[in-house]
C-alpha cells in the first residue's frame, strides 16, 4: 500500500503536474472501463421538451395550490428547480404553512393549524425530481413505488408491495404523482378527510375541470380547459373527458420527466475531456471507485453505475431525527423498506440515491440530518464515529422534533449494521477517510453538478410566469426576504 503511493508519488513528479494526462487519469480511465461508465444515465432515453405544449400544461399543474385540497400546496413547495429540485430543508412544511409561497429556509407552520408542534410536519427529506427518467427501479426513500415484472408493472402504496396498481399509469414519475394528494400534511390537508385517496384526487380533478364534485369551486375553469384541449390535442375535448387525475398525473410526469441534467464536468471528462476536472476532484474519484482493500472508499459499491445508485436498499444508519413514521415503541422512529416488505432485515434500509446533482440537493439523507456534504461523506465513511460525534448545531431548521432521541434511535441502526458485519452480510464497511481525503471526495461529488441547475436564467424554462392563473392558485415562489424564486 505505503509502496504504491510512493511509486505512484514519482511517476508522477516524473509526469509532472503540467501534464494533461496524469497517473489518475490512467488509473481512472480502468475504473470508468470497469463499471460501464457513459458518463450520462439518459444516454438513448427519450426525454420530453420542456417546451412541449404537454411539458407546459404539467409545470402549471405542478405550480397550481389548486391539486391541494385546502388550495394552500402545490408540488413545487418542496420541489422547486431553484432549490435543487427539493425545498432546501431537512424536513418539509406543506399544508398549514404560515406563508403558503415562502419556500425553502424559514418556511413555517401556522400556529393554528392541524398537528402544529413549532417544527415541520412532514418526517422525510423532499428528494429532487431532477433526472427521474435515470431510474429504472424505485421511487420514494423506502421505494414504495416500484417497478414489478413479469407481468409489467408499477405496485404502489395502494395496491400494495409487488402488486400492481391498475391505476399507476405507465411510468414511475406519473406514478408517484398520485400520493402527494392524498396526504394531509403535504397537500390534502385536513378538511377532506372523509375522502380515501381515489376520491381525492377526482375531487381536486373535477374542481379543476369545474364538473361534478369540485364544479364552482374555481371561478375560471376556462384556464385549464384551454390547456388541456392544447396539450391533448383534443380542441372539443369536454372538461370531464379530459381533466382527469390519470391525464393530470401524466401530464405532471411529462414535467418532471423533462428535468434532464446530467450536463456536468463529470460526462465531460468520461467523454475524453482530461481538463474538465480538478486533480483533486480526480482524487476523489479514484477514492470513490477504489475497493477498501485498495485504499479506496467503496462508495461505488452502492452509488453504482451513471446514476450513482444501485436503486436497491441499504441500511446506513443515517441520523434518525424529526416526527419518524410511526415505527419504534415511541412512534418516532422510521424503519424504512422494513415498512413496505415487513422483512425484519429490512429494517433500517433505505434507498441509495443517485448523486447526480448532489451539490445542490441538500440537506441529505432520508431526514435531512446532515446539512453539508462534508458531514455526510464523513458519514459515510464511518457511521458509527459519525453519530457520536454529531453536531446537532448543523440544523438551522427551527423546531425539528427529537432531535435529543437521535442518539438512542439511530444506535438500533448502527447495532443492527454491526450485526450484520458480523455476520459478514453485504454491508457499508468503514473507510475511516482522513480530512484530506473528505474534500477530495465532495470535491469529486461536486463534478456531478450540471451548470443548468445553479444558472436561474438556464432554469427559467421549468419556471412558469407569474400570476398566469386567473385563480390565483399559481404558487408564485419567494424566500425568507421576499425575494423572487426565479427570475419571472
Ligand atoms: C410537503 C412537501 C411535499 C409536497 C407538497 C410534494 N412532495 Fe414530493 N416528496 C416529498 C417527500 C418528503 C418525499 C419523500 C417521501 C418518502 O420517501 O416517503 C417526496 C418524494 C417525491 C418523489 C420521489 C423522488 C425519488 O427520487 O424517490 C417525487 C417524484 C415527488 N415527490 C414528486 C412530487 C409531486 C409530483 C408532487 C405534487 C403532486 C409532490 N411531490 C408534492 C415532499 C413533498
Ligand atoms: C452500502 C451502500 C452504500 C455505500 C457503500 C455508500 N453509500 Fe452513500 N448512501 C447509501 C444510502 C442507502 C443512502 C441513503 C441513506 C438514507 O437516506 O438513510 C446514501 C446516501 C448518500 C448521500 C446523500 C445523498 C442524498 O441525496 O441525500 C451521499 C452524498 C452519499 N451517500 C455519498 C456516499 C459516499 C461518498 C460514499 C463512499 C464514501 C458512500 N456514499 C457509500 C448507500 C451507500
Amino acid at each position: 500500500m505505503n509502496k504504491l503511493i510512493i511509486l505512484a508519488g514519482i511517476s508522477f513528479a516524473i509526469l509532472g503536474c503540467g501534464n494533461s494526462e496524469s497517473v489518475n487519469d490512467t488509473e481512472l480511465e480502468k475504473l470508468i472501463h470497469s463499471n460501464n461508465l457513459t458518463g450520462d444515465v439518459l444516454k438513448g432515453k427519450v426525454i420530453p421538451k420542456i417546451t412541449d405544449t404537454k411539458a407546459q400544461l404539467g409545470m402549471n399543474l405542478f405550480f397550481s395550490k389548486s391539486l391541494g385540497a385546502d388550495r394552500d400546496s402545490a408540488c413545487v413547495t418542496c420541489h422547486h428547480p431553484m432549490l435543487g429540485g427539493g425545498d432546501n430543508l431537512s424536513l418539509p412544511i406543506g399544508t398549514g404553512a404560515k406563508n403558503p409561497n415562502l419556500l425553502g429556509v424559514g418556511r413555517m407552520h401556522d400556529v393554528t393549524s392541524t398537528h402544529y408542534d413549532g417544527g415541520p410536519t412532514v418526517p422525510r427529506n423532499a428528494p429532487t425530481t431532477f433526472n427521474m427518467l435515470g431510474c429504472k427501479h424505485a421511487l420514494f426513500h423506502d421505494g414504495r413505488i416500484e417497478h414489478v415484472v413479469n407481468p409489467n408493472g408499477i405496485s404502489t402504496p395502494d395496491s400494495g408491495y409487488t402488486i400492481i396498481d391498475p391505476l399507476a399509469t405507465d411510468n414511475l414519475a406519473s406514478a408517484q404523482s398520485r400520493f402527494p394528494i392524498t396526504s394531509p400534511e403535504e397537500m390534502k390537508g385536513f378538511n377532506h378527510q372523509d375522502k380515501d385517496n381515489q376520491a381525492v384526487r377526482d375531487y381536486v380533478a373535477s374542481r379543476v375541470g369545474g364538473y361534478g364534485e369540485g364544479k364552482g369551486e374555481l371561478n375560471n375553469t376556462n384556464y385549464w380547459l384551454k390547456q388541456f384541449r392544447t396539450a391533448l390535442n383534443q380542441p372539443t375535448g369536454t372538461a370531464e373527458k379530459l381533466i382527469t387525475e390519470q391525464n393530470i398525473a401524466m401530464l405532471i410526469g411529462e414535467y418532471e420527466n423533462s428535468q434532464a441534467f446530467t450536463n456536468n464536468p463529470w460526462k465531460e471528462y468520461v467523454n475524453g475531456n482530461k481538463s474538465a476536472i480538478s486533480e483533486e476532484a480526480k482524487r476523489g474519484a479514484l477514492l470513490f471507485f477504489k475497493p477498501i482493500v485498495d485504499g479506496g472508499a467503496d462508495c461505488v459499491h452502492c452509488h453504482s453505475g451513471d446514476l450513482f445508485s444501485d436503486e436497491e436498499f441499504h441500511n446506513v444508519a443515517m441520523p434518525q431525527i424529526g416526527r419518524g413514521k410511526g415505527d419504534g415503541d415511541e412512534g418516532i422512529e422510521d424503519f424504512g423498506r422494513f415498512r413496505v416488505t415487513g422483512e425484519e432485515s429490512d429494517k433500517y434500509k433505505f434507498r441509495t440515491p443517485s448523486l447526480l446533482n448532489v451539490e445542490v440537493t441538500g440537506p441529505w439523507g432520508h431526514d435531512g440530518a446532515y446539512t453539508s456534504l462534508e458531514a455526510m461523506v464523513k458519514h459515510m465513511s464511518n457511521p458509527k464515529e459519525a453519530i457520536k460525534n454529531y453536531d446537532k448545531k448543523q440544523l438551522t431548521q427551527v423546531g425539528i422534533q427529537n432531535v435529543d432521541k437521535m442518539t438512542v434511535n439511530t444506535n438500533k441502526a448502527i447495532k443492527q449494521l454491526e450485526k450484520d458485519r458480523v455476520a459478514k452480510l453485504d454491508v457499508l464497511e468503514d473507510s475511516n477517510l482522513s480530512a484530506s481525503e473528505i474534500e477530495d471526495v465532495v470535491s469529486f461529488l461536486r463534478t456531478l453538478t450540471d451548470s443548468c441547475v445553479v444558472d436561474e436564467t438556464c432554469l427559467q424554462k421549468w419556471i412558469p410566469k407569474r400570476d398566469l392563473d386567473p385563480n390565483g392558485d399559481q404558487l408564485d415562489a419567494v424566500d425568507k426576504k421576499g425575494n423572487i424564486l426565479g427570475l419571472k
